[in-house]
């Protein structure tokens, strides 16, 4: 089984890694990376999606690789789209467009938000509370997806979200704007640099700079050590956010 994942503060790495220390001959390949190595090419007979939900929808990154993926021998595929609000959205739905074929089995599985711009990172219990939620899913999971069940989940509010991500994608030039650094914090450690995964992060004297070409996954905003990165005044002293099982240098490129 060839699992394709797509992470940027781990929550959607953690899922992956867990189906495959309790699934035999599981494989993970990271979206980035085989957009990078110009790899579409999937022989394997089951293939799995585990990303993010990003406005409703896939990231960005995730439509651009199935749009271009070629499943010779897939019998069967599923999908997992992380969360913080489940249900919520289509990306199933695109996903199942974009591939010209229905999935065999997809969930929403409820873990953090990372979406700092819109509100602060939940508190420290209620992520114990959503890991602990989640690791009772997530066994539910393997074992769907191990019996080759077929399933199907709801998806709510389909064309008001549908809306909401077309205007976001539509605004991907704009999207890193108002991303700034605190000099006075940042240490010119490189790790925004290396997490970007569609390099729009430069650092001509040390620094960040943006080059207009994110995805707005907010990997850099999260891993700053120092938390020097802001999106303009609205992120400031709220609570950035990796999963907790996950290492930094896991989610670098
Ligand atoms: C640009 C962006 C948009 C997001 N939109 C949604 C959303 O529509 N619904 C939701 O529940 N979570 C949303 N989130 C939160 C992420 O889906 C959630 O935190 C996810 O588990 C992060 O996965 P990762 O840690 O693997 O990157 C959004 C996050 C980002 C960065
Ligand atoms: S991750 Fe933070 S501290 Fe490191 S170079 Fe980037 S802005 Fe500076
Ligand atoms: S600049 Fe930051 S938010 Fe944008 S794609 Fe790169 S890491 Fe993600």
């Amino acid at each position: 089984m060839l699992i394709y994942y797509f992470t940027a503060t781990g929550n959607s790495l953690y899922a992956a890694k867990y189906l495959r220390s309790a699934i035999s001959n599981v494989r993970l390949e990271s979206i980035p990376k085989m957009i990078r190595e110009q790899k579409f090419q999937a022989d394997d007979e089951s293939i799995g999606f585990i990303f993010p939900l990003h406005y409703g929808g896939l990231p960005m990154l995730v439509e651009e690789f199935a749009r271009k993926l070629e499943l010779s021998n897939a019998r069967y595929i599923f999908a997992i789209a992380t969360c913080g609000i489940p249900f919520l959205g289509e990306p199933f739905n695109e996903l199942e467009e974009i591939l010209n074929r229905k999935l065999n089995a997809s969930w929403f599985l409820r873990l953090v938000s990372n979406y700092l711009p819109s509100r602060d990172t939940a508190a420290d219990w209620r992520i114990r509370f959503r890991y602990w939620w989640a690791d009772r899913q997530l066994p539910k999971i393997v074992e769907s997806i191990s019996k080759n069940e077929s399933r199907s989940t709801w998806e709510f509010g389909k064309n008001l979200c549908r809306k909401m991500h077309e205007d976001w994608k539509s605004r991907k030039s704009e999207l890193d704007k108002n991303f700034i650094c605190d000099r006075s914090r940042c240490i010119r450690c490189g790790m925004c640099e290396k997490i970007c995964p569609v390099r729009n992060v430069s650092r001509p004297h040390g620094f960040p700079q943006w080059n207009h070409n994110c995805v707005e996954c907010l990997g850099c905003l999260h891993i700053c050590p120092k938390q020097a990165i802001d999106v303009g005044e609205i992120t400031k002293n709220r609570k950035r956010y990796r999963h907790w099982r996950i290492k930094p240098e896991e989610l670098l490129r």
